[in-house]
């Protein structure tokens, strides 16, 4: 939420200079307009070094690394998730294992994972009569956590978790939320995908390195990648 915030600001700014020089264009001040261009190269410039730090951020961040459940995680994300939830129905159906899957990481940026991938899927099924989003945890060769919603699907998986890449409105959503959950999932030794699920809705799947205990009795049949829809429960 800070970030979209520090990143908004400079974005707006940039919205009234950019409608500040068209004016002064179509007016033949030209001069000014120049140094309205000017000010917008400043604002790139200053957003630049945000996603710079955020960088270097996400990098540092994994020094903490340590044992976790994954349930729990995800029950602190969506406990964050709470006031969106409160404001709309939606169906959050969550299916996790018997057993506690351990994961080796950085419980708090996961869970800044979780809080972006679940906010998304929130932001995707807001037009549908009953919006629903499934969040599947299994284990097997690693960790998995799906999320999948039964929104419109995603428009450009190519442009997907590129930096800056949003199909919402300036306010609504800035285009970081994927790219710092993949560069996070990345640092941690894991992998984030998408897809769009066979009866449409996106489906969002997280891998993480999963700590080895004795019980790793769950997650019989694990096939690896995409194209495991429905598997087990
Ligand atoms: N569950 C989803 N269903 C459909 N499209 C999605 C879904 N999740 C992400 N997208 C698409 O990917 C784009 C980028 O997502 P991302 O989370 O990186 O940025 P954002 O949500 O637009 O802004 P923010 O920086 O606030 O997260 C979204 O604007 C949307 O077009
Ligand atoms: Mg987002």
């Amino acid at each position: 939420a800070a970030v979209s915030h520090e990143l908004n600001q400079p974005l707006a700014a940039m919205k009234t200079y950019l409608a500040g020089a068209r004016l002064l264009m179509q007016r033949n001040r030209l001069e000014e307009a120049l140094s309205s261009f000017g000010r917008i190269d400043d604002l790139i410039e200053r957003m630049g070094a945000i996603t710079r730090q955020l960088k270097s951020y996400a990098r540092k961040g994994q020094q903490q690394f340590s044992p976790f459940d994954m349930g729990e995680a995800l029950a602190s994300a969506l406990s964050m998730m709470e006031p969106q939830l409160r404001q709309r129905q939606v169906q959050i159906n969550r299916i996790l294992p018997a057993a506690p899957v351990q994961v080796m990481g950085d419980r708090m940026r996961i869970e800044q994972v979780l809080v972006n991938l679940l906010r998304n899927a929130i932001d995707a099924t807001k037009s549908e009569r009953n919006p629903k989003v499934d969040i599947i945890l299994s284990a097997g060769e690693t960790a998995t956590l799906t999320v999948r919603d039964n929104g419109p699907g995603i428009e450009d998986l190519d442009a997907l978790f590129e930096p800056f890449y949003t199909t919402k409105q300036p306010g609504d959503g800035v285009g970081l939320g994927l790219a710092i959950s993949s560069g996070i999932v990345t640092d941690l030794g894991g992998r984030l995908t998408a897809r769009n699920g066979q009866n449409g809705g996106a489906v969002f799947e997280m891998q993480l390195p999963i700590m080895d205990s004795a019980e790793n009795s769950t997650g019989g049949g694990i096939e690896n990648g995409s194209g495991n829809e429905d598997r087990n429960r």
